[in-house]
C-alpha cells in the first residue's frame, strides 16, 4: 500500500490509478499552503463549548525531535474526532502524548469535568488508563498470540486490585460479544482478522474507560470488517456515551463516522470542521478522498 509503492519519493497517500496518486511529499506541500490561523473558539464550538477532552498548545515529541508545533485540540464528552493527514503528520504522536509514550515539551493535556479541570499531562500511561479513564487501542500494542482470547482479556485487567475483579470485567465483555465468548479458549493467534481487531478493542474495554484513544482501526482489514469495526465504535459512542477521539488512513470511512474531523500536517492543524463537512470539501476531497 501506501508505504511501499515506488521509491521514497513516489509514495502515494491514498490507493487509485497511478495518475492519481499524490505523494505524501506533494500532500503536505499543498496542504500547508493553503493552511490558515484556526481559531480556538472554532475548536471549541466544534466541542460543542463544553469539551472533555482538551490539547492546549502541546508542543510534543520523541528524544529531543519536536513533531507537534503547538496543537490545540477539543472534543466534548461523548463525541467523536477523527485525525486524518499525510503519512508522517503527526496524527500518531497526538495519541502517544496523551496516552504518554513520548515527551511533552510543553503544553496541557486536561480531561473536564464540569468546572472540575483534571491536568492529566503527566501522568504515567498506568495512571491515565487507571485513574484518568483513558484507554489507548491498536497501532503499537497487539494481544499476546500464544495467549487464549479469555486470557488476553484478564491481561486487559491487569491494573485492577485483584485478578478476581479483572475476571468480572472480562464476563461483562463476554456478554457483550457473544462472538468473542465463543472463541473464549482458542489462541489469539487462530482468530480472524476481524476477531483480532474486536479483542484489541475488547481488551481495552476492561478497565471501562471513558475515552477511547484508536490509531488506524481500519488498517490491514477485509472491507467486511472494516464496516464491523465501526459498527462496534459507533455503538461505544452512541449507546455506552464513550469518548472516541481516532486516526484513521481511510479518511472517507473516518470522516463518516467521526463528529468532528481534523487534517494534521507538518505536526499542525491545517483545517478542521464536522465530519459531514470535511466530506464535502473539495480539497479535502481531492487531497484525501481519491476524488
Ligand atoms: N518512536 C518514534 N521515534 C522517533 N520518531 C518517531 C517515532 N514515531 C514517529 N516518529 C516520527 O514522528 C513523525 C510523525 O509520525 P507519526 O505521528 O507516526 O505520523 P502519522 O501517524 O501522522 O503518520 C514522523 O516524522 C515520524 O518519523
Ligand atoms: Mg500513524
Amino acid at each position: 500500500m501506501a508505504e511501499n509503492g515506488g521509491g521514497p519519493r513516489t509514495r502515494g497517500y491514498h490507493m487509485g490509478e497511478v495518475d492519481t496518486v499524490i505523494s505524501v511529499e506533494e500532500v503536505t506541500k499543498q496542504v500547508e499552503a493553503m493552511r490558515s490561523e484556526i481559531a480556538l473558539e472554532t475548536l471549541d464550538a466544534l466541542a460543542g463549548h463544553e469539551p472533555y477532552l482538551e490539547i492546549d498548545n502541546l508542543h510534543a515529541g520523541y528524544g529531543k525531535m519536536e513533531i507537534l508545533h503547538g496543537l490545540n485540540l477539543k472534543v466534548g464528552r461523548g463525541q467523536s474526532l477523527c485525525m486524518i493527514g499525510p503519512n508522517g503528520a503527526g496524527k500518531s504522536t497526538v495519541l502517544h502524548a496523551i496516552f504518554g509514550f513520548n515527551n511533552v515539551f510543553s503544553g496541557a493535556i486536561r480531561i473536564s469535568d464540569g468546572p472540575d479541570k483534571q491536568d492529566i499531562t503527566r501522568l504515567s500511561p498506568e495512571n491515565k488508563l487507571k485513574t484518568a479513564g483513558v484507554a489507548y487501542i491498536l497501532q503499537d500494542k497487539s494481544v499476546f498470540p500464544g495467549m487464549t482470547v479469555e486470557e488476553n482479556l484478564w491481561m486487559g485487567g491487569y491494573l485492577m486490585d485483584s485478578p478476581a475483579e479483572a475476571k468480572a470485567a472480562a464476563e461483562q465483555v463476554f456478554e457483550r460479544y457473544p462472538r468473542l465468548a465463543e472463541r473464549r479458549k482458542h489462541q489469539a493467534k487462530v482468530l480472524s482478522g476481524g476477531e483480532r481487531r474486536l479483542l484489541e478493542i475488547s481488551r481495552a474495554l476492561v478497565m471501562n474507560p471513558d475515552i477511547l484513544l484508536v490509531d488506524e482501526p481500519s488498517i490491514g482489514l477485509e472491507p467486511r470488517f472494516i464496516d464491523m469495526v465501526f459498527q462496534i465504535l459507533d455503538d461505544l459512542q452512541h449507546r455506552d456515551g464513550k469518548t472516541i477521539l481516532m486516526v484513521e488512513q481511510n479518511a472517507k470511512k473516518g470522516l463518516e463516522f467521526a463528529d468532528i474531523g481534523y487534517v494534521l500536517v507538518s505536526g499542525e492543524l491545517a483545517i478542521v470542521g464536522q465530519g459531514s463537512d470535511l466530506l464535502e470539501d473539495p480539497e479535502v476531497g481531492r487531497l484525501f478522498l481519491g476524488g
